[in-house]
């Protein structure tokens, strides 16, 4: 029987983008080569500021298309702060791609990993293991992923909108109850948060209004409700308390970044953004253009994606290999943290980059 094969488009994008990626694809190399029963072949597509600075594109003509017709998109990261569209704001065809391909479930898993050094004196910060799931297709980032849906524009005001469908919350509740079952079986607490700022928006009413419907299906799961501005400081205050956490676009933009410092930093902060027909799987952090090309970037982020890029497809195609490599690399870093021998320079450790690398991929092998 022919191997299967599934086709990644890779943007790897600006700034440390490119190191995070090609270290993805080192690690996920060397995961397929112990596990065998599958292949991947990846299509670049050139997308990011530093080609529309080239080329006034933001991303390569049909770029869209391509990635659309992969199995799955892993970006690195997009973005300079030097270089920006007439209106402003910083090249993010990434936003287009969310939209587009309707990724409205944002998976942010916050994970404290073994000899890491906290920010949190608490001991209890050493269970900290949770899910921010961040809506990705409107909410707050409504009018900015398509660039003409602002309703006042002009040199005296501007308006953003913030859009919550019922549609597209449904599914994002379902998914997070769903998430928060698959979690469960394997010891998660099961306890589902909605985030919200319900006392003071119309739109963030309706959010917790069909997070209460959705939750009727799923009488095994807890449910708890967070004025996002109480999240914030719960955040601080007691983070081992939740498992997931579902909430509106821009709050979750910010929280997890939040969230990602209680365990290390952005180098830690891996993202899946997954629809009903498409998936894209970047680190949730930026091109950190001040350490680019200097082997500082930690990796970790985007290695942590490319896992949840494999347990995505291993669920879309039934490939019991795919999970396997995916699990082999989450294992490899764990234990790489236990035994204290990743030791990212981000976390005050000795190891760049491709040190980093290396030693997941030593630690897959052996
Ligand atoms: C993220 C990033 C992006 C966002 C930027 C780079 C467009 O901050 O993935 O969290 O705002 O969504
Ligand atoms: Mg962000």
């Amino acid at each position: 029987m022919a191997i299967p094969s599934f086709q990644i488009a890779t943007i790897k994008g600006d700034g440390i983008g490119i190191d995070v990626t090609d270290a993805t694809i080192a690690v996920i190399d060397a995961a397929q080569n112990r596990v065998g029963g599958f292949s991947l072949d990846y299509r670049q597509i050139l997308a990011g500021a530093g080609y529309y600075r080239e080329t006034g594109l933001d991303i390569e003509e049909n770029g869209e298309e391509m990635a659309g017709a992969a199995d799955a998109i892993f970006l690195g990261a997009i973005g300079l702060p030097s270089v920006r569209y007439e209106d402003g704001t910083e090249i993010s065809p990434h936003l287009r791609l969310r939209d587009r391909f309707q990724l409205y479930a944002g998976i942010r898993p916050i994970k404290a990993y073994p000899n890491i050094p906290r920010k949190l004196s608490d001991e209890r910060a050493a269970a900290i293991d949770m899910i921010i799931l961040r809506e990705s297709t409107e909410g707050l980032f409504y009018s900015a992923a398509a660039h003409n849906r602002c309703p006042v524009e002009n040199d005296d005001e501007v308006q953003d909108t913030l859009r919550i469908t019922r549609k597209t919350t449904e599914k994002l509740h379902d998914f997070a109850f769903n998430m928060a079952r698959k979690r469960k079986e394997k010891g998660s607490r099961g306890l589902v948060t909605c985030v919200d700022k319900a006392n003071v928006f119309k739109s963030m009413a309706f959010f917790r209004k069909i997070f209460d419907e959705r939750s009727q299906a799923f009488p095994d799961i807890e449910k708890g409700y967070n004025y996002v501005d109480a999240q914030a400081l719960d955040l601080i205050r007691k983070p081992w308390d939740f498992d997931i956490l579902v909430m509106e676009n821009m709050f979750g933009d910010i929280l997890s970044d939040l969230a990602g410092g209680l365990v290390g930093g952005m180098g830690m902060a891996a993202c899946g953004e997954i629809g009903d027909h498409h998936g894209l799987f970047q680190p949730a952090h930026g091109t950190a253009p001040d350490i680019m090309g200097q082997d500082k970037a930690n990796p970790l982020a985007a290695i942590l994606s490319g896992s949840l890029m494999l347990e995505y497809l291993a669920d879309k195609t039934g490939v019991q290999a795919l999970s396997d490599a995916a699990e082999i690399i989450s294992d490899a870093i764990h234990s790489g943290f236990s035994q204290n021998t990743i030791r990212p320079a981000e976390l005050g450790g000795d190891m760049g980059t491709r040190a980093v690398t290396q030693e997941i991929i030593r630690l897959i092998h052996s």
